[in-house]
């Protein structure tokens, strides 16, 4: 067929390469001879090799074949950018093999207002702004600045596509499925292998089918579909799965609106989520200055229905859901999956002693702030006005993005909330990544609050563990703000108006899309479509900076087999929080020595029960990363021993950079958690698990452990997995062979044996 897919240059770098991918997808079509779901098509379609990928699989793929992929583009934001572009720039690339975006939204704390606030944390974080900005200018990344807005919200009015794959450094990712995509939210490790064009790795996920039938009405909007499922799923349910829509019910909701089930799907676990191209995208795309990608799309899509599932695609469970009878629901406090539909959320107050008053009302975030949301919490507000009616808590609005700002503003809604008192933050994450300085509140005060976000851990939004954090859709957090009362139902319950007389709400009413187009707002913030890297560019890190640090490659594999000593064994548990903990530590996240100074500080010493204690030679204590400097001072590598399941829980890639940093050559244990294991093979650290489990009980703190036979495994380059021998020589003489296993691909050999899969990659790009 003479289908073209040509746009101007322009929008070149922002579409998808519709016609590779569709050559693709054929042989992909060869090989499985089935139909395939959406999800299935775009990830597919993706893969490198489809002949190596799933040739002979006999068709086994979904939660088995590991597909190697190639990404169209990354998104970062502030926080998890710093180490991944640090990584980056030891890869001694002079731009990025994909396009790429860098997002400032996480750093900025609400309080006062966006205008004070964004000073103020402009002036907290500036070299972190300085440093993103100049790694920008020097590799062709755009660059979005503080105030510019949240990285998912940017990413859908810019980036996102239908067929598009990308990874985020973030877990919200998946809110450009919104518009089509297959987004997958990373660690930076990952990111880096897309950023230099190495295949990025992936079990090919099960695919979850979600029907949608009927159609939305009256008080129930998108939010209502997540936070619904969400309740059905719990929060491990979409674990392995991508959560795929489909039914005539999705050609009945927004394009924002499908972006806003899509982040949620993040608290069911779910890998990401994604909907077939609708009219409702065209319209985004078209609204957003994206015409000509919106007709390649439909040209994609005309080819045998390319961005839809295939007639009889196969789900591997499929949940139905009527949009039409779907009632509004409140989920929480503390986990997202506790779902209460409104009509019984009075009688569960009651019954769990909930508060019985609402304290604060937060809409916006990247979950919940466009322009139908905002236009239809204006209607419900110009209603509450015309009655005389104020809001009874503080009420707080973060827009996603400066052009939903300066679109708000104005379509007259922005004096609409100010009128209602309302403060508007900047256009970043603020209260919802706990930046949020509250004070009508006193730590340990119990209160409940209502917000439109997406998560609703305990102490996320401000940092009081004793406040019950309620998830609803911005409709619903705003007519309770007018009542103030936990049980108060907007659908059956009454207000009263300034003459003293009772009136209900009418339902909220609102556009899809601004009648009179988006504003871009303050052209600052733009920055250009396509930058062209700037090899003469800086990259601004101060030597004084106690947040930011350049990397220092890891030194090769020395060629010699491994002798080391057993730093600790680790007794029980031990999750990517005890290797590499949070909270107060996340400040030094662009900093490995600094925040390598928490390393395995929860972890328990099996010799004498002990958190964050180790031992040396001569029987002098010390905390765990104290022995680490000091053991790396004087030369000596180490190793720790662990039990089952060593490293669960994140992806957090400091849990293994860390360790490797502090001198760290080995972690042998019982079994890995298999993503924390390949973070171990990335930054070069050999994972070994026991043959025999009970060795662990041979093994003692200080131990010399040789390796016997690594040399001969390394060489063997098709190696993928295998035997290692150990020799152990415990400090009272006694000595012992053991048997390890290892599962290095014939890639993860040649990380081992170049330091790091960073080093092998920028010797890959070198060469
Ligand atoms: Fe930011 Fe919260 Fe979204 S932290 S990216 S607004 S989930």
């Amino acid at each position: 067929e003479s289908i073209s897919f040509s746009v101007p240059p322009e929008f070149k770098t922002r579409t998808p390469p519709y016609a590779a991918l569709l050559t693709r997808l054929e042989k992909v079509r060869e090989i499985l001879n089935r139909p395939l779901t959406l999800a299935e098509k775009i990830l597919y379609s993706h893969v490198v090799d489809p002949e190596e990928a799933f040739a002979g699989k006999n068709g086994q793929i979904r939660g088995e074949t590991y597909l190697k992929l190639n990404p169209d583009r990354v998104a970062m934001q502030d926080a998890s950018a710093q180490m991944a572009l640090l990584q980056f720039m030891t890869c001694g690339m002079d731009s990025t093999a994909v396009p790429a975006s860098i997002h400032c939204d996480h750093l900025i704390v609400g309080h006062d207002g966006a205008e004070k606030d964004l000073k103020a944390s402009i002036a907290v974080n500036s070299e972190v702004f300085d440093f993103l900005r100049s790694c920008g200018r020097k590799y062709g990344i755009q660059f979005w600045g503080p105030g510019s807005g949240i990285i998912h919200q940017i990413v859908l009015e810019n980036f996102s596509v239908p067929g598009l794959m990308m990874l985020g450094t973030d877990s919200h990712t998946p809110n450009a499925g919104g518009l089509g995509a297959i987004a997958i939210g990373v660690g930076g490790a990952d990111a880096v292998d897309a950023l230099t064009g190495t295949p990025w790795e992936l079990k090919a996920p099960k695919i979850l089918g979600v029907k949608l039938t009927g159609q939305l009405n009256g008080w129930s909007a998108p939010k209502d579909v997540i936070t619904h499922l969400a309740g059905v799923l719990t929060v491990r349910g979409g674990t392995g799965y991508i959560i795929e829509y489909f039914g005539e019910g999705v050609q009945t909701l927004s394009c924002t609106g499908m972006a806003t089930i899509c982040n949620m799907g993040a608290e069911v676990g779910a890998t990401t989520s994604t909907f077939p191209y609708t009219d409702s995208m065209k319209r985004y795309l078209r609204a957003t200055r994206r015409g000509p990608i919106a007709d390649a799309a439909s040209a994609a899509n005309n080819i045998h229905g390319y961005l839809r599932a295939d007639t009889g695609a196969e789900y591997d469970q499929v949940i139905e859901i009527n949009l039409s009878s779907l009632e509004p629901h409140i989920n929480g406090p503390f986990t997202p999956d506790l779902s209460t539909p409104l009509s019984q959320f009075g009688e569960a107050v009651q019954k769990n002693s909930w508060p019985s008053k609402l304290s604060a009302g937060l809409i916006g975030s990247c979950t919940n702030s466009s322009y139908q949301d905002m236009s239809r919490v204006a209607s419900i507000v110009r209603q509450a006005k015309e009655r005389g009616v104020k809001p009874k808590v503080p009420f707080f609005i973060t827009p996603g993005s400066e052009q939903i700002r300066a679109t708000i503003e104005n379509d007259g809604f922005t004096d609409v909330f100010l009128g209602a008192g309302a403060k508007v933050l900047a256009n970043a994450c603020g209260p919802c990544i706990g930046q949020w300085a509250r004070d009508d509140t006193t730590r340990g005060e119990v209160n409940a609050i209502l917000t439109s976000f997406n998560r609703n851990f305990r102490a996320r939004n401000d940092g009081n563990p004793a406040t019950m954090n309620f998830l609803t859709s911005p409709e619903i957090v705003t007519a309770m703000i007018y009542s103030g009362d936990m049980a108060f139902n907007p659908l059956k319950d009454k207000l009263i108006d300034a003459n003293g007389n009772e009136f209900m709400l009418e339902p909220p009413q609102g556009d899809e899309l601004p009648p009179s187009g988006f504003q871009q707002g303050d052209p600052e913030y733009l920055p250009l479509i396509d930058p062209k890297p700037v090899q003469s560019a800086e990259v601004v890190v101060s030597p004084t900076s106690d947040r930011l640090a350049l990397l220092e490659p890891f030194a090769p594999f020395e060629g010699r087999e491994l002798k080391m000593n057993v730093l600790m064994k680790v007794k029980g548990k031990c999750t990517t929080d005890h290797i590499s903990a949070a909270g107060a530590w996340l400040k030094y996240k662009g900093h490995l020595e600094n925040i390598s100074n928490n390393t395995l500080i929860g972890a328990m010493n099996e010799e004498t029960g002990e958190v964050n204690k180790a031992y040396d030679f001569d029987g002098t204590g010390y905390g765990i990363p104290e022995l680490m400097i000091k053991w790396k001072s004087e030369g000596r590598p180490w190793a720790v021993l662990a039990e089952h399941n060593y490293g669960e829980g994140s992806a957090r890639e400091h849990a293994a950079l860390s360790p490797r940093f502090l001198g760290g050559r080995m972690i042998l244990c019982k079994s890995f958690a298999r993503i924390h294991e390949t973070n171990l093979k990335k930054q070069g650290v050999l994972p070994l698990t026991f043959a025999n489990e009970d060795d662990y009980n041979l093994v003692n703190g200080c131990a010399t452990i040789e390796t016997l036979d690594l040399l001969q495994m390394l060489n063997n380059s098709g190696a993928v997995s295998g035997v290692i021998t150990l020799k152990v020589t415990n400090q009272d003489g006694s000595e012992h062979i053991i048997k390890t296993k290892h599962t290095m691909s014939k890639d993860q050999v040649e990380f081992f044996k170049a330091g790091s899969a960073i080093n092998y990659i920028g010797s890959l790009r070198r060469h």
